[in-house]
C-alpha cells in the first residue's frame, strides 16, 4: 500500500523465500514501518488508528457474544440476560460491545471533524473521503441493527419507527418497508435478518477500511499546515514516530472506555431496553442511541409540507440528505487553502457547525414540541447552509492567512530556529 519505492530487505533466508513468493512482510514494512509520515502530525491524527483497534475489538467481542445469543423473539431477551449472568465474563463482553459501539462513534465523529478542520477531503483525497462516508453509513446501519438484537422495548420500537420511515416514500415505500421487515411488522423474521446483517456488515466495514487505508497510502496523509510533503525533511518514518503516538493515544482512549465499561456501563444506554419488547405497550418517548440524535432532530424538524412533499417524507428526505451531502463536501468547499489554521472565517463557521451538531443532538433527545421544534428548525437550517452556500462562497471571498512554504518551514518557525540541520529533529505536537 505504500505506493513508493520499497526499502525492505529481508535479513534471513526464510524472509527472502517468503518475499519472493508473497511479499506480505514487505507490504507491512513499507506501509507501517518505513512509510514517510509528515513530521508535524498532532493527536487529532490518531483517531484512524483508534478506530482500527475499536473495529477489531467490536468484531472479536461480537463473535463471542453471537456464540451465546439466540436470534428469535422468544429467546433473544433471555439469551442476553443469560450472557449477563451465567456466561463466563459475559457481562464484560456485552458491556465492552455495547459501550464499544458508542466509543467507536465518538472516535469516528472526532475523525470526521478532524478531516473537516484540516480539509482532508480536498483533492487528491476525494475518494479517501468518500470511502470514509461509506464506512460511516455502514456503521450507522450496523449500530441500528445491533440495538434491535437485545429485543428490549427500545429495540422493538426503535426498529418500528426507523423502518416506518421508508413507508413515507410514495408507491415504493411500503414494499421496501415490508421487504426490510420480512413481514408487516417488526417480528421474528426482522430480528433474524437483522442479526444476520449485523454479523455481516462489520466485515464489509473492514473491507472498506482496507480500501480507505490503501487510498491514504497512495495520496499520503495531510498535516495541520495543509501543505503537501515536498522534501525528505518534511517527513519522519511511521515507526517509531507515528506508531508510538498512535499507541499512546489509543491507551488514553481505552482508559476512558474502560471507565465506562466498569463504572457506568449503562450510562449511554436506555433503561427501557431492560424491559422485554412488547408490541402492545409503546414507551413514553422513543429515542434512538445518542449517536443518531442529530439526525433524528433533523428528521423531526420538518413539520410542514414543501409543495407536493408532505412533512413526513420531507423529514425523511432531510435526514438522508444531511448524510448524503457529506459525499459532495470535496466539491462544495471551493477554497484553495486546505487547513482551517489559515482560514479565519472558515474556522469560525466550522466551530459553529460543531456546536450546532451537538445542539441538534441535544434536541434529538427532547420531545418534538413547542420551542424545541423551532430550535431544531434553526439548527437544521444552519446544518445545510454551512454546506451550501456558506462553504462555496467562503472559498471565493475569504482572505486566508499566510501559508508556510513547507512543513519544515512551519516546524522551524515554531521552534524559533532557521537552521536547516534542525530539520532532522523529532516531530512535536502542533495544531
Ligand atoms: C472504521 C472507521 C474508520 C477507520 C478504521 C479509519 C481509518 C483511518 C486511518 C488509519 C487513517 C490515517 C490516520 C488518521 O489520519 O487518523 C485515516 C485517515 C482518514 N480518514 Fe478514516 N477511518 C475510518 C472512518 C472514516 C470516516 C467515517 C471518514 C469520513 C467521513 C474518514 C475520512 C478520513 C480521511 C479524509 C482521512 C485522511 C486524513 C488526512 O490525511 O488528512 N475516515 N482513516
Amino acid at each position: 500500500m505504500s505506493g513508493g519505492h520499497s526499502s525492505y530487505e529481508p535479513t534471513s533466508g526464510l524472509g527472502r523465500w517468503v518475499d519472493s513468493r508473497l511479499p506480505l512482510p514487505r507490504l507491512v514494512y513499507d506501509s507501517f514501518v518505513a512509510y514517510p509520515t509528515p513530521r508535524n502530525l498532532n493527536y487529532a491524527y490518531t483517531f484512524g488508528a483508534i478506530l482500527s483497534i475499536m473495529l477489531v475489538a467490536q468484531i472479536l467481542t461480537g463473535i463471542v457474544l453471537a456464540m451465546h445469543y439466540a436470534s428469535t423473539t422468544a429467546g433473544a431477551f433471555s439469551s442476553v440476560e443469560n450472557i449477563m449472568r451465567d456466561v463466563n465474563s459475559g457481562w464484560l463482553l456485552r458491556y465492552m460491545h455495547s459501550n464499544g459501539a458508542s466509543f467507536f462513534f465518538i472516535a469516528v465523529y472526532l475523525h470526521i471533524f478532524r478531516g473537516m478542520y484540516y480539509g482532508s477531503y480536498k483533492a487528491p483525497r476525494e475518494i479517501l473521503w468518500i470511502l470514509g462516508v461509506i464506512i460511516y453509513l455502514l456503521m450507522m446501519a450496523t449500530g441500528f441493527m445491533g440495538y434491535v438484537l437485545p429485543w428490549g422495548q427500545m429495540s422493538f420500537w426503535g426498529a418500528t419507527v426507523i423502518t416506518g420511515f421508508f413507508s413515507a416514500f410514495p408507491v415504493i415505500g411500503e414494499p421496501i418497508q415490508q421487504w426490510l421487515l420480512g413481514g408487516f411488522a417488526v417480528d421474528n423474521p426482522t430480528l433474524n435478518r437483522f442479526f444476520s446483517l449485523h454479523y455481516l456488515l462489520p466485515f464489509m466495514i473492514a473491507g472498506v477500511v482496507i480500501l480507505h487505508v490503501w487510498a491514504l497510502h497512495v495520496t499520503g496523509q495531510t498535516n495541520p499546515t495543509g501543505v503537501e510533503v515536498k522534501s525528505k525533511t518534511d517527513t519522519v518514518p511511521f515507526t517509531p514516530y507515528a506508531t508510538v503516538k498512535d499507541a499512546f493515544a489509543t491507551v488514553v482512549f481505552l482508559l476512558v472506555f474502560a471507565y465506562f465499561v466498569f463504572y457506568m456501563p449503562n450510562y449511554l444506554g436506555h433503561p427501557d431496553n431492560y424491559i422485554e419488547a412488547n408490541p402492545l405497550v409503546t414507551p413514553a418517548h422513543i429515542v434512538p442511541e445518542w449517536y443518531y440524535l442529530p439526525f433524528y432532530a433533523i428528521l423531526r424538524a420538518i413539520t410542514f409540507n414543501i409543495g407536493p412533499i408532505d412533512s413526513k417524507l420531507g423529514g425523511v428526505l432531510a435526514m438522508f440528505a444531511s448524510i448524503a451531502i457529506l459525499f459532495l463536501l470535496p466539491w462544495l468547499d471551493t477554497s484553495k487553502i486546505r487547513s482551517a489554521v489559515y482560514r479565519p472565517w472558515y474556522k469560525l463557521f466550522f466551530w459553529l457547525f460543531v456546536a450546532n451538531a451537538i445542539f441538534l443532538g441535544w434536541l434529538g433527545a427532547k420531545p418534538a414540541e413547542g420551542a424545541y421544534v423551532v430550535m431544531a428548525q434553526i439548527g437544521t437550517a444552519y446544518y445545510f447552509l454551512f454546506f451550501f452556500p456558506i462553504l462555496p462562497i467562503l472559498g471565493l471571498v475569504e482572505k486566508p492567512r499566510q501559508v508556510p512554504n513547507s512543513i519544515t518551514e512551519s516546524v522551524l518557525a515554531k521552534q524559533g530556529s532557521g537552521k536547516p540541520e534542525a530539520a532532522t529533529a523529532a516531530p512535536e505536537d502542533r495544531a
